[in-house]
């Protein structure tokens, strides 16, 4: 059985515990599918240092603070991932760093990473990282152009799309092949509709199709999906089968 262990190391490891204990993350760690290890960086701090700082400020100037280097070293030797002889994550482990500045997160990106057995992924918080904490890592991810106020919901982000990929996190197997994604485009996938077949939306002034319909004002369900025939049902969602 393929299982997926997830080091996280962050400042903010509670801001991680209610999205764990709820959603398909908490049925793939109940049947071990994925382990999540939390890792509170500020355990790392000086221990000296009563307010266990983990950032300082810029050389040279500049606004803001940046993450030291020293305790997230440490927390990745924790995690025996340094030894003597330098960084060692292996071929199954690999350190992303989540910053705006990586390489664009997508499908195929969450798929490639379901392949290794270990994710470490380290959030940022603040102005960024000291930029030798580049030498602990082996690649930077972004989930998307624009900056957050830190790595912790991108880290949700690629853990829930990285898990997805391992077979039983999600419910149905078939879910995950019907999703398709082609070059150049993004999800694609044909529109869907459930209970009730006629929607009378109270109140709301209906326009085209909606409203020419002989049987009244309605949203209504494609009658052909109503039709229990399967070739012209398949027919009809590879015609909208189109990209969102
Ligand atoms: N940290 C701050 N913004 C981010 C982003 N867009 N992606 C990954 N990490 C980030």
């Amino acid at each position: 059985m393929k299982s997926l262990r997830f080091d996280i190391i962050t400042i903010f490891p509670n801001l991680f515990a209610s999205y764990l204990e709820e959603t398909i993350i908490a049925r793939a760690i109940r049947k071990k599918l994925l382990r999540v290890n939390l890792v509170d960086l500020r355990r790392f701090a000086k221990a000296h240092d009563a307010h266990r700082s983990v950032d300082g400020r810029p050389y040279g100037g500049g606004p803001g603070m940046i993450l030291l280097l020293e305790p997230i070293f440490k927390a990745l030797r924790s995690l025996k991932l340094v030894s003597a002889s330098g960084i060692r994550t292996g071929k199954r482990t690999r350190v992303v760093m989540l910053t705006p500045d990586g390489k664009q997160f997508n499908q195929r990106e969450a798929e490639r990473l379901a392949k290794y057995d270990r994710l470490v992924l380290l959030c940022g918080r603040y102005e960024g990282f000291d930029a030798r904490t580049l030498k602990l890592v082996d690649e930077k991810l972004s989930i998307g152009p624009y900056v957050l106020a830190g790595g912790e919901l991108p880290a949700m982000v690629v853990l829930e799309a990285v898990a997805r990929h391992i077979p039983g996190v999600v419910g149905h197997p078939d879910a995950l092949k019907e999703e398709t994604f082609s070059k150049g485009m993004d999800y694609v996938e044909y529109p869907q509709y459930t209970r009730p077949e006629k929607f009378v939306p109270a109140g709301l002034r209906l326009r085209g199709s909606d409203l020419r319909s002989k049987r009244g004002a309605a949203w209504r369900v494609p009658k052909i999906l109503l039709s229990g025939d399967h070739k012209k049902i398949a027919e009809w969602r590879k015609r909208h089968w189109a990209s969102r």
